[in-house]
């Protein structure tokens, strides 16, 4: 028979291992590691993204964000990624949303900001997946930037 102090010690030890275990399963998930190519925002985002970005950055960068003749930089391809690699793509976010449009920086509904990089994501060849990209820094924060799609 156990005792009720035998007892004690084996509750304590079961919920240590809860502790240890099950709290930090849970912790790894929320802020699990993503990248650009797993399918973090919706086909529809970028649509609402394109039109944003027609409206606000078209412009300057060109509503196909292939980059404005007044030295306005392309926002796709090879003269773009680099700039970006291997950051999250929080970085990307809230450089817009804070310093864009040139002629009026954080002028944009951060929810408008968000679709605009899904939107770029899209021009770049990501995929969309089934979640939209938030507006949240915690999330955006996990997702790398990484222009070359793995294999
Ligand atoms: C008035 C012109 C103008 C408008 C409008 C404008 N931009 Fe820009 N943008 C620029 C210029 C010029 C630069 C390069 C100098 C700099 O970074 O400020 C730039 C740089 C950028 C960069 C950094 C490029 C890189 O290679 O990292 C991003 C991203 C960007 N713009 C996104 C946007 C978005 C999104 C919008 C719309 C919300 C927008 N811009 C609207 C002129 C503009």
């Amino acid at each position: 028979m156990l005792e009720f102090s035998d007892m004690r010690v084996v509750t304590v030890g079961l919920l240590t291992l809860f502790l240890l275990g099950v709290i930090p399963a849970r912790t790894s998930l929320l802020a699990q590691k993503r990248s650009v190519w797993d399918g973090v925002y919706t086909a529809e985002q970028a649509a609402r993204g394109e039109r944003s970005f027609s409206r606000s950055c078209g412009g300057c960068h060109r509503d196909d964000a292939s980059g404005g003749d007044d030295s306005e930089p392309p926002l796709r391809g090879q003269n773009f990624t680099p700039n970006w690699e291997d950051a999250s793509i929080a970085g990307l976010y809230d450089f817009i949303a804070t310093n864009m449009p040139r002629n009026k920086p954080g002028s944009l509904p951060l929810p408008e900001c968000v679709d605009i990089v899904a939107f770029l994501l899209k021009l770049n060849g990501m995929p969309p997946g089934q979640t939209e990209l938030p507006t949240d820094m915690k999330i955006l924060s996990a997702i790398q930037f990484t222009a070359a799609r793995p294999k």
